[in-house]
């Protein structure tokens, strides 16, 4: 386990504090910044195969060449440096690892990732390195994708062949991205790839991708004894809108689809009997196997918190006709929560990160924690002078680092805090319309511009917190 950071020192009217050892950090993924589809052997993934389906991506875009950080990486390690990151949470991509889904390893592939983390320790950033942030490769997904058990023994080898060559260097590993989004958005709805819109393949695909985890884990301990393991989950802050019975049980059940049906497998070795109950009629569970469970019960050593905005839910009074992003849902009504919106129209509230990191150090108060992911998208734009004066961006992001140290009062062991995003990039279905960054991306040029955001994290990094 991380040793036990110490609890953030008392708040003054002046100022937060963060413990000296704190993680300040930005992220990415893969597919969102890389480009270089084709290059030194990667093969398509869901996302490539997606992109190129008309209609599904907004404008058409594709990750094709995206931020071009495959060949600019040192670069974007140099602005990491300047901005005074402690770490860098980045994703490995699996076909560029193991081209075609095939077992083995593609050297040309892993060497990307080799030079990306020597390169961040050079410059004194930790790497933190997710195995798996949704760009499956196409070929696996021919197979059945993540509703095929044997997905989860093939992405086993894949966290094996990673760690034998970055194991001795990356400090904390995540396993899966918001396996909630793979599952549900990709095999559930249909928004996020592959695409496909089958609710009971939502249940399906989250056994196999918690199932993937639990093998990761053995894998990653195995080749690393001492690695720091966890998973990002989106774990959010799910409210009634009424005290009413209906619609708190309303609250209770999605909290069960996002939130419980993830971590309590994880820390608990069982699902839910609720969420197995309300998802009844569309599945049996019947994919669940003798010492799966098990498995996935692996200890972490840390949980990844990424939280963007709370949800707002209430019982339908008829149920809905189109298909719910939530299995065994029609029944639910989503509401936007009250107060102001970013670009995406996601309610800024950051007492919904107080009360996601509150909650899990309740339920599980020995867990340590990290924020993996915290950000926010607004139409940024480049002032005469040539300077970004993203204020909005700003205030959120002050207003959820309060948030988190509230939380870390609270009794909350929160070890990091990593901004979504280092770079603007690929907002998966959204494409480059959405610009998450602290850095400016010009995709004519691939021109990078600190934007003011970037400037005030170096110095909330450097003061070791924020003004009150
Ligand atoms: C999260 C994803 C991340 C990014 C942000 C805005 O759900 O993990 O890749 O798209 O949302």
């Amino acid at each position: 386990m991380p040793t036990q950071t110490e609890a953030p020192a008392a708040a003054t009217a002046q100022e937060l504090r963060f413990p000296p050892d704190f993680w300040w950090g930005a992220a990415t993924a893969a597919y969102q910044i890389e480009g270089a589809v084709a290059e030194d052997g990667r093969t398509a993934s869901i996302w490539d195969t997606f992109c190129a389906t008309p209609g599904l991506v907004a404008e058409g875009h594709t990750g094709e060449v995206a931020a071009d950080h495959y060949h600019r990486y040192r670069g974007d390690v140099a602005l990491m440096r300047e901005i005074g990151l402690s770490a860098y949470r980045f994703s490995v991509s699996w076909p560029r690892v193991q081209p075609g889904g095939r077992a083995g390893e593609n050297p040309a592939g892993i060497a990307f990732y080799d030079r990306l983390v020597d390169e961040l320790l050079a410059a004194g950033i930790k790497p933190a390195a997710t195995l798996y942030h949704w760009d499956l490769p196409q070929e696996l997904e021919d197979r059945g994708g993540w509703t095929a058990r044997d997905t989860a023994l093939r992405f086993a080898d894949y966290a094996a062949v990673v760690a034998a060559r970055l194991g001795d260097r990356v400090q904390l590993w995540c396993t899966l991205n918001e396996p909630w989004c793979s599952a549900f958005l990709g095999y559930g709805a249909g928004f996020h790839a592959p695409g496909r819109r089958n609710p009971a393949d939502s249940l399906l695909a989250t056994h196999h991708l918690l199932l993937a985890h639990g093998l990761a884990v053995q894998a990653l301990r195995a080749a690393v004894p001492s690695a720091q393991v966890s998973i990002a989950l989106n774990q959010g802050a799910v409210r009634s809108l009424t005290d009413s019975a209906a619609d708190r049980d309303a609250a209770r059940r999605i909290d069960g689809l996002l939130n419980r049906v993830y971590l309590d497998p994880i820390m608990t070795g069982a699902y839910p009997a609720d969420v197995v109950a309300d998802t009844a009629s569309v599945s049996d569970w019947s994919f669940v196997r003798d010492g799966d469970l098990a498995v996935i019960a692996a200890p972490i050593d840390a949980l990844g918190v990424n939280y963007y905005a709370p949800d707002l839910v209430s019982a339908a009074a008829t149920p809905h006709e189109e298909l719910s992003v939530y299995p065994a849902s029609q029944d639910i009504t989503f509401h936007q929560t009250p107060g102001p919106r970013t670009e995406m129209g996601w309610t800024v509230d950051p007492t919904g990160l107080r009360d996601v990191l509150t909650t899990v150090h309740r339920r599980y108060p020995d867990l340590p924690l990290y924020v993996t992911e915290n950000g926010a998208a607004y139409d940024d734009k480049v002032d005469a002078d040539g300077r970004v004066r993203d204020g909005e961006r700003i205030a959120y992001l002050r207003a959820h680092l309060a948030a988190a140290h509230e939380a870390m009062t609270a009794g909350a062991d929160l070890r990091g805090y990593f901004v979504w995003s280092l770079l603007d990039n690929f907002e998966w279905a959204f494409g480059y319309g959405k610009r998450f960054g602290i850095v400016r991306v010009d995709y004519d040029t691939q021109q990078r511009l600190l934007k003011d955001s970037a400037h005030w994290y170096r110095d909330v990094i450097s003061a070791g917190g924020i003004a009150a």
